[in-house]
């Protein structure tokens, strides 16, 4: 890795500053003064000091987007030995999930080692939309779903307003596209069930402005820079 980047990974200044305070002879490598430009280091293996002080790396935090599938939970570990989420994401740092999705359900699922923005996105105070489709077995009626919306009653308290499109029908089951704005347990299925209705599928779509887009079932991607960022604004 180049020096200037490995100062500025270190959080020294920018890279192209960083290039101003080699060439004034206040970085060393292995002990020895380094004043040129362009010299590679090893950051596993080679010592680097700035004005006598030791740099070290800043660990870098890791974000993840799942295309979770059904039959895997989310937890870390099962105690039925159940397939996990961290089973299928290749990545050799601690993860957690920000927030969950049931067995059953499968979709967007972000993971992040940052602790603190899982914490933050999943706490009830945020209420972040989170569009879900799902097939329903038979038909909503206008009534069913204006209640959907309005807010029904899940243990006592009712659900916030919820934003619900019925996309598709067929003469057996409907295709219903629903965005809540918090995230209670097994939500969806259960307001659904709070109006009749058995869901045969159910699957997240999005996270505020983060689409599961063409991701293939089980496959993961890192979030690109702009999508942390946005993260990290809510
Ligand atoms: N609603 C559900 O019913 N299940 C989920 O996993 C998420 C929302």
């Amino acid at each position: 890795m180049r020096l200037n980047k490995y100062l500025a990974d270190c959080g020294v200044d920018s890279r192209r500053n960083c290039d101003e305070i080699i060439a004034q002879g206040r970085v060393k490598v292995n002990g020895k003064t380094v004043t040129r430009l362009g010299v590679d280091v090893d950051p596993e293996n080679d010592s680097v000091s700035l004005d006598g002080r030791r740099l070290r790396q800043k660990r870098r935090d890791v974000y993840v987007m799942l295309h979770k599938p059904k039959g895997v939970v989310c937890t870390a570990k099962d105690d039925k030995g159940r397939k996990t989420v961290l089973d299928l994401v290749d990545v050799k740092a601690r993860l957690f999930p920000v927030g969950r999705l049931d067995y059953d359900t499968e979709g967007l699922l972000l993971l992040t080692t940052d602790g603190q923005l899982a914490q933050t996105l999943t706490h009830p105070s945020h209420h972040i939309p989170k569009t879900y489709v799902a097939r329903i077995f038979g038909e909503l009626s206008e009534e069913e779903e204006k209640s959907l919306e309005k807010g029904v009653l899940l243990d006592g308290a009712l659900t916030q307003p919820a934003s619900v499109k019925v996309v598709e029908k067929d003469e057996r089951t409907s295709r219903i596209e629903i965005t809540i704005f918090e995230g209670r347990n097994r939500q969806v299925r259960r307001m659904l069930e709070s109006v009749g209705k058995d869901v045969e599928f159910l699957k997240r779509v999005s996270v505020g402005e983060l689409r599961l887009g063409g991701l293939s079932r089980g496959k993961y991607r890192f979030l690109t820079e702009k999508e942390i960022n946005y993260l990290k604004s809510l």
